[in-house]
């Protein structure tokens, strides 16, 4: 039984890494948003870090998309005192003058917080059930967010970079999916699985063919880390 979901493993594995290679896409691929948020303008122009808005990709398996609150807190003034909607709210920025498409794309936002809605951001990124992606441990491990998502920051709409495919995650967890020095320099040092390695080896135990079956492998590829 074992044997069989590993060889159908394997077939799978040799078509995921094959399909991850062809995997390309652009930002028209990318859908249109309920207000046009420019990733550019946020985390590039004005380099805000990632993990200003997705606060939780450090600490639990989902990212974050932002509240509401979090926009007005800088395009309303007076948003800051809690309770009710001000009567003066009104949009600090972007100013009418310097581009009005700005300014009635940031005023949605001022009706959604008027109108106590969420903003119904529509989804780009999503496994199937079936896997399961911990942001946390990537972020822990030194990963940098543009490595899986692409240079977010100088995208006007976002957009899936990665096949996101099971070919895809495991070329990683093997060590074949290039990184920059200081990132692998990083996994090196911080991801746990590397780490469990290297204690055993200083023990003198043969990890090959175990636990470690690739030489630079950075993480797990037991099937039931991912499934479950
Ligand atoms: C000012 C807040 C803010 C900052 C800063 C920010 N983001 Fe976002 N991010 C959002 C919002 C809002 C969305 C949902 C709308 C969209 O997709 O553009 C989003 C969406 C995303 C998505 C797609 C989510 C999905 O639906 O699958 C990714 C990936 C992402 N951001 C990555 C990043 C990265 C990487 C950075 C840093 C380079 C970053 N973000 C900086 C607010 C922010
Ligand atoms: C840390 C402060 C800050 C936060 C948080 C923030 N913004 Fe902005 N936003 C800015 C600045 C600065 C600009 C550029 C204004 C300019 O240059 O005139 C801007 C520009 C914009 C624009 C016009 C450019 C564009 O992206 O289309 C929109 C729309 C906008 N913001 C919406 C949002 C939304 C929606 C959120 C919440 C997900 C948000 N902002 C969160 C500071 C912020
Ligand atoms: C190792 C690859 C990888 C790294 C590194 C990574 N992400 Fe992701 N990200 C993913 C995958 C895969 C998904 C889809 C997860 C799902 O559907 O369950 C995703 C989804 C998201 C989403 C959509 C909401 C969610 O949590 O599903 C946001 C927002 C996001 N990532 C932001 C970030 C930011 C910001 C960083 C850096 C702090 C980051 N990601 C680092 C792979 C990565
Ligand atoms: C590092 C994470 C990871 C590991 C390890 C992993 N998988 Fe997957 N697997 C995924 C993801 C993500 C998907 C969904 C994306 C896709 O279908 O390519 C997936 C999809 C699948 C599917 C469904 C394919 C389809 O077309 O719907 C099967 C079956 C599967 N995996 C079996 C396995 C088996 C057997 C193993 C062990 C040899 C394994 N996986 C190891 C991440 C993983
Ligand atoms: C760019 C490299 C990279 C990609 C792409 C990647 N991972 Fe990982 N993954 C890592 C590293 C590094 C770790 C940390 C290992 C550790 O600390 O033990 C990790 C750890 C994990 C863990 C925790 C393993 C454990 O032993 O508990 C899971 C689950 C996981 N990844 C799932 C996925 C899935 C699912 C995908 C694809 C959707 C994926 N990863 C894509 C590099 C990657």
């Amino acid at each position: 039984m074992n044997r069989a979901l590993s060889i159908v493993g394997l077939v799978l594995l040799a078509v995921g890494v094959a399909s991850c290679r062809d995997y390309k896409a652009t930002e028209e691929d990318g859908p249109e948003q309920p207000i046009a948020f420019y990733h550019s303008v946020h985390a590039g122009q004005n380099q805000m870090p990632c993990m200003y808005c997705h606060y939780t990709a450090d600490r639990s398996p989902a990212a974050n998309i932002p509240s509401v609150q979090l926009c007005v807190g800088c395009h309303v003034a007076g948003s800051a005192s809690a309770g009710a909607v001000p009567a003066q709210a009104s949009l600090t920025f972007p100013s009418k003058q310097r581009d009005s498409t700005w300014h009635r794309e940031a005023l949605k936002l001022v009706d959604y917080w008027k109108r106590g809605e969420a903003i119904p951001w529509v989804r780009i990124h999503d496994v199937p059930d079936h896997a399961h992606f911990p942001h946390y441990v990537h972020v822990n491990a030194g990963l940098q967010c543009q490595t899986c998502h692409g240079p977010v920051q100088n995208m006007k709409k976002v957009y899936q970079y990665s096949s996101l495919r099971m070919g895809w995650c495991i070329s990683c967890h093997r060590g074949e999916t290039p990184l920059s020095a200081p990132e692998e320099a990083a996994v090196r040092q911080r991801s746990s699985f590397v780490r469990k390695i290297a204690t055993l080896r200083a023990q003198g135990n043969d990890v090959r063919g175990q636990l470690a079956t690739y030489p630079n492998q950075r993480a797990s590829t037991d099937c039931t880390v991912c499934h479950y």
